[in-house]
């Protein structure tokens, strides 16, 4: 009888993400061999205390020795699910010099360093593969690396950070504070080992590198991508919002235009009924546009221990495929044009601008002259309340060039009616 071929896999972490894959792993042993007619051995998981007690995971086969997963040449697969730069980065460059096929959902790491990443993985013939690193359990660097690859996408929007969608639903359902909302999101495993990066708006402006990326043929890195987190977002900015008949969420955009590459992430107001506004807790959504393919969109589990397992191990049995066929390394970079980024003061948007004005005759028609005079064209006003000579104002713009909106920003600042600016949030449309 022939010999059960068996292909030996270590992993790298053992956090929230590695434990959900050593698990999966465990429950489908026989289904992925039945599925590729080879057995997934996980036998190394690499951390950085081996000494501490994991549930499920037997101690001898953890390490904290890299060097004992690197020279192990029994070892096909290496699961990158440490995060962070470095020693990422090094690992990850060693395993593909070594010819071990990578998979990683280090958003961080490719981000910034995926053209090195993709050079390395091509020089060796090997596969790279990162569907976790977008968007938790949704399909969507496949689609976009592969099924849409003749779709000629000209945008890619949507919500893909988790931890921030979580806040946003408890604080605008539950009336939550943001703190123990992103205590709950830190227990619950779908934010970052640092939470900055999720509330910051960095982890989504990160997955939205990657994404321009591939959709458009053109390297963007994490610093060209303009980030703007939810930290100033209050209770009274959803409730305005919800009054108006939007609700507040933190997205990520990118568009394909004449002068170049849009990408951007910020908090913004999503008409109650866009689909987007509808995406609860820690889903994510992602709508992407093209020529050919017109509208599709993809919505799922952004983030948290099982959905990111299943991205991860939806990766490991593609390459185990590619391994038994020698057809590794077949997908390289894409990056084949070179696309300026916009500036961000050179996209449009519609502005949402909540204003305490002191209450007397004359202030709303300086501020609308302000507006006007830089090109901000007003939608929508309302005066909520006066009490003690302030009125609280809202102002719902025209679509205008980031540029002329700040310039009017900026005058409205150093007007003497003006008692502070309370809240700017782009609007969707
Ligand atoms: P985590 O819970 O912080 O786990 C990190 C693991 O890596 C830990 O086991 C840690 O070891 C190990 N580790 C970290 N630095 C190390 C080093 N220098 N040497 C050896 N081991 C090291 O992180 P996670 O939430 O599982 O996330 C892992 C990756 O998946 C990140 O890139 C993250 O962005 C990405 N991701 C996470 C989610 C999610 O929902 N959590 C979703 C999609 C993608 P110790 O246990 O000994 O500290
Ligand atoms: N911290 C990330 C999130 C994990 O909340 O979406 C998934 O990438």
């Amino acid at each position: 009888m022939e010999q059960e071929r068996t292909i030996r896999a270590a992993l790298l972490g053992a956090g929230t993400v590695g434990k959900g894959v050593y698990k999966l792993a465990g429950l489908l042993q026989e289904d992925i061999v039945k599925k590729t007619g080879a057995r997934l051995v996980i036998d190394r998981i690499l951390v950085r205390d081996k000494n501490r007690k994991r549930e499920g995971i037997p101690a001898e086969i953890l390490t904290d020795r890299w060097e004992e997963i690197a020279e192990d040449e029994g070892i096909e697969i290496v699961i990158e699910l440490m995060g962070g730069i470095e020693p990422a980065l090094t690992y990850i460059q060693e395993a593909l010099r070594r010819g071990k096929q990578v998979i990683t959902a280090n958003k961080d790491l490719l981000a910034e360093h995926g053209a090195q990443l993709f050079e390395a993985a091509a020089g060796q013939g090997c596969d790279l593969h990162f569907e976790a690193s977008v968007a938790g359990a949704i399909p969507i660097i496949r689609p976009l690396r592969q099924s849409l690859a003749a779709a000629g996408l000209t945008e890619v929007m949507g919500i893909v950070n988790g931890t921030t969608n979580y806040i946003l639903t408890k604080m605008s359902e539950e009336g939550m504070g943001y703190e123990e909302a992103l205590q709950l999101a830190t227990r619950l495993g779908y934010a970052e080992s640092d939470p900055t990066a999720d509330v910051e708006g960095y982890d989504a402006g990160r997955k939205l590198a990657i994404m321009a990326s591939i959709a458009f043929n053109s390297r963007v890195t994490f610093p060209q991508v303009y980030t703007e987190g939810i930290t100033k977002i209050t209770a009274e900015d959803i409730r305005y919002a919800k009054e108006f008949g939007y609700a507040i969420k933190l997205i990520g955009m990118t568009r394909l235009t004449e002068e170049g590459i849009e990408v951007k992430v910020h908090p913004m107001l999503i008409p109650d009924q866009h689909p987007l506004a509808s995406v609860r807790d820690s889903f994510n959504a992602v709508f992407v546009h093209g020529q050919a393919c017109d509208d599709a969109m993809f919505m799922g589990r952004g983030a948290g221990e099982m959905p990111t397992a299943s991205a991860v191990m939806g990766d490991v049995i593609d390459c185990m495929r590619n391994i038994l066929h020698g057809s590794c390394g077949k997908i390289g970079c894409g990056c084949y044009l070179n696309l300026p980024v916009k500036p961000i003061q050179e996209t449009a948007s519609r502005f949402f601008l909540r204003l305490q004005v002191t209450d007397k005759p004359g202030a709303l028609a300086n501020i609308a002259g302000i507006l006007g005079n830089n090109s901000v064209s007003i939608g929508q006003v309302v005066q909520k309340k006066s009490h003690n000579g302030v009125a609280e104002l809202v102002i719902i713009t025209d679509s205008v060039r980031e540029r002329h909106f700040n310039d009017a920003i900026r005058i409205l600042e150093g007007m003497s009616v003006i008692r502070e600016i309370s809240g700017i949030i782009r609007v969707y449309g």
